[in-house]
This record gives structure tokens, sequence and C-alpha cells, in this order.
């Protein structure tokens, strides 16, 4: 379902927004994500990294465990921006995590001005690897 322009430009604000809440000091590279839910809650997350450098989470993970962990299993879009202020598309970690739960996503990626690129997760991570590959069915609907 795709978004209205009001629901974009909330997403694009919301996102822009949410670099605020990472923590990313050793990288100095603040991402945030934002999740739209079909019910049409948005669900921000930010970029956690660590003094161990691997054990740091992307935003688009933190946003999607969060929602997940508040019961939320339904979304439609996520918003990507980084403290870079050009378009930043989700690392391939997390394009395979949004995939679990979200095969279908519409992915958009702000830049500081508010202009996005909108991808699809579909063409983002091509036949991707899922649980029918196991022979199990999609957990979420
Ligand atoms: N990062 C994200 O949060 N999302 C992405 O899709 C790309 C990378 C974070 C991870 C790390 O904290 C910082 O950006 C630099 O890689």
């Amino acid at each position: 379902m795709p978004l209205s322009e009001d629901q974009i430009a909330e997403l694009g604000k919301q996102t822009l927004e949410a670099r605020k809440l990472s923590y990313s000091p050793y990288s100095n590279f603040a991402v945030g994500a934002v999740l739209v839910s079909s019910s049409g809650e948005f669900i921000a997350g930010a970029n956690v990294e660590n003094a161990c450098y691997g054990a740091g989470i992307c935003a688009e993970r933190t946003a999607m465990v969060k929602a997940i962990t508040s019961g939320i299993k339904s979304f439609i879009a996520v918003g990507v921006a980084s403290s870079a202020g050009t378009t930043t598309s989700p690392c391939g970690i997390c394009r395979q995590f949004l995939r679990e739960f979200a095969p279908v996503i519409d992915v958009y990626m702000f830049s500081e001005d508010g202009s996005y690129v909108l991808e699809p997760l579909t063409t983002l991570l091509p036949r991707s690897f899922g649980p029918s590959n196991l022979n199990i069915a999609e957990p979420l609907p």
C-alpha cells in the first residue's frame, strides 16, 4: 500500500529526527530508521554502537526489534536517513532482517532536505532467502 504525500512528509520528518537517538561515538555516523505499520503507527530506531565494534546494531534492526517486541507485526514502509545528509541505503544484514517480517516493504531513503529515493525491498534484496526455503510458512501476515 503506497503512502500518502502527507505520510511521506511525516515519515521524512520523523526519520531525520530519529538520527538524534543514535549512539555512534565510534563511527560518528548517525542513522535513523522509522517503520510505518499497516495501521499507520510510526516506530523509530537508531544505530547503537559498542566498544566491541561488532556488537553494535543498525538503526533498521533496532526499529524492527522495537516494533516486533511491542506486538506490531505488519509493515508497509520504512524510512532511513543518516548524518551524511545524502541518501543511505540499508546494509545487507538489515535487508535480510527486514525481509523476515516485511518481505515487500517500501524503503524510503531520505536526504537532509526531505527528498527521497524509494525502492521496494524486493529489488534491494532479489531472490531473497526466507522461511519458505526452510519449508516453513511465512510466520507473519
Ligand atoms: N548503519 C546503520 O545503522 N544502518 C545501515 O543500514 C548502515 C550502517 C550504522 C552501523 C554503524 O553504527 C554506522 O552506521 C557505520 O557503519
